[in-house]
């Protein structure tokens, strides 16, 4: 084989390696955009909820990331609950997923004993989201949150949720 065959195909042979190697490193920047969440999704995974017109000892139920969401607003003789409680202004609100600790079933509130009922296997939580009674291991969970004047925005991370997770 002469000089210069093999001088082309080593030139073609580096080519096709180059091409490889690049379409290789595209291949893995789409592959790795598909599993990052794209921003508009994160940005499609925030409720945010007006307070200001809920009434005291009113349930305000919404919904986050599909989960079903309870905001109430505590009346002055429920029970003050400071690792729980999200206090704006003078207001303090029960903010919890809407999901029973034990197997997942939405408990109902129950405004006569401001408690949360779960009817599948009879657990009680009371207006704070603690569990007080039946087979729920632990209280409602609090969604990620951040107040915004008299606003609520679930799925951010505000100072408040922080603080309430270091009392948690
Ligand atoms: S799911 Fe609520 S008590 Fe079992």
């Amino acid at each position: 084989m002469s000089d210069l065959k093999q001088d082309r195909r080593g030139f073609i042979g580096l080519t096709f390696g180059a091409v490889a190697a690049v379409g290789g490193v595209f291949a893995l920047v789409g592959m790795k955009k598909s599993w990052d969440p794209l921003p508009s999704v994160r940005a499609a995974g925030v409720t945010t909820v007006d307070l200001s017109p809920i009434k005291e000892g009113e349930l305000y139920q919404t919904q986050w990331r599909k989960k079903p969401i309870f905001v109430l607003k505590k009346t002055a003789d429920m029970p003050k609950n400071d690792a729980r409680d999200v206090v704006v202004g003078d207001a303090r609100y029960t903010l919890c997923i809407g999901l029973c600790t034990h197997l997942g079933c939405i408990p109902s509130y129950k405004p006569s004993t401001q408690q949360f009922i779960c009817a599948c296997h009879g657990g009680i939580f009371d207006a704070s989201g603690l569990n007080v009674f039946g087979p729920p291991p632990r209280p409602m969970d609090i969604p990620p949150f951040k107040i915004d004047g008299t606003k609520l925005v679930l799925g951010e991370e505000g100072p408040e949720y922080q603080a309430l997770k270091q009392k948690a």
